[in-house]
């Protein structure tokens, strides 16, 4: 059974066939009748041990495009509540002839844990701190399609990179795809071996990270993840690493801003940002839906 567990483990070429596949279904999402059979008879579950909004929606979305039969789990009103184990609450859906799991789970390494026990294929919808691996398509995808390329174009992910699935997603993408990456933030959200281990460029300063970059790829403080006070406020670091109008209006040049969401308006991105015509945030939720058509249908056995 193949699965998605992670960017970590897939090749150029594997992410070259998401990225070509995810094109070839965004341009069936553009047609009137925008329903494909490609999964008719598949029956896939949207696990959910963690809150949601845009990943589980646009699961859900991409399988009714692709006509397979969906159920959504969350953790919150079922028997987990009773005490029942993560690998019971698979078997017992899996024995109802379900086919895939998508899986979002606080504990890293749970999705990878399920792919070794289960005769089921697997994708990682967010996995803790570890990675958020159809995140790093869409962003990808969504940079493709903005720019033309992802080889030599360069990339500063910016914010709470410590606690950051997406970070990491994007990171291992964008480097096997040959494109230039910078983290920035407060030292205290960047790991100190991130520069030796990634082979990443480190910023402290976000006026510094966004004149170098064509690409700026925003991220929440995630304050559900730190079990210490890692700065003083999240007006403090508005004022020293949030981006803003005045800010922006300052390089010489054009920065493409990019977000996973959910935003905190006010603490890493100004509104004026957010909504202006240098954001794509709103692009990257529409491809996140071709782009996880595409996975759906690859990892599939209906495409052999
Ligand atoms: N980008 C993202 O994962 O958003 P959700 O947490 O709302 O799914």
């Amino acid at each position: 059974t193949q699965h998605l567990l992670g960017i970590k483990d897939l090749t150029k070429e594997d992410i070259s066939l998401f990225l070509d596949t995810a094109t070839q279904f965004k341009e069936v999402l553009q047609r009137p009748v925008k329903k494909v059979p490609s999964l008719r008879d598949v029956t896939i579950v949207n696990l959910f041990y963690e809150n949601s909004t845009r990943t589980r929606i646009s699961f859900e979305l991409a399988e009714k495009r692709l006509s397979a039969d969906t159920i959504n789990f969350t953790a919150s009103g079922s028997s987990v509540a009773k005490g029942e184990t993560l690998l019971d609450t698979v078997n017992n859906i899996l024995s109802m002839k379900v086919d895939m799991v998508v899986m979002r789970h606080s504990a890293s390494g749970a999705p990878h844990f399920l792919a070794q026990h289960v005769p089921a294929a697997i994708i990682n919808a967010g996995d803790g701190v570890n990675e958020h691996p159809t995140q790093g398509l869409l962003d990808a995808f969504s940079i493709r399609e903005k720019l033309g390329k992802l080889a030599g174009v360069k990339v500063a992910i910016i914010g709470d990179i410590m606690h950051s699935r997406v970070a990491m997603s994007n990171i291992y993408l964008l480097k096997k795809m040959g494109a230039e990456v910078t983290v920035c933030g407060p030292p205290t959200l960047i790991p100190k071996y991130i520069r030796e281990v990634f082979n990443v460029n480190v910023s402290y300063n976000v006026e510094e990270a966004l004149n170098w970059c064509d690409v700026a790829n925003v991220l929440r403080i995630q304050l559900e993840r730190q079990n210490q006070v890692l700065f003083s406020s999240l007006r403090e670091y508005n004022l020293s690493y949030g981006i803003s109008r005045k800010l922006l209006d300052r390089l010489k040049k054009e920065v493409v801003i990019m977000h996973p969401g959910p935003i905190n308006r006010g603490v890493e991105l100004d509104s004026d940002v957010a909504d202006s015509g240098h954001s794509i945030i709103l692009q990257q939720v529409e491809n996140g839906v071709a782009v996880r058509m595409a996975v759906l249908y690859l990892l599939s056995n209906r495409n052999n």
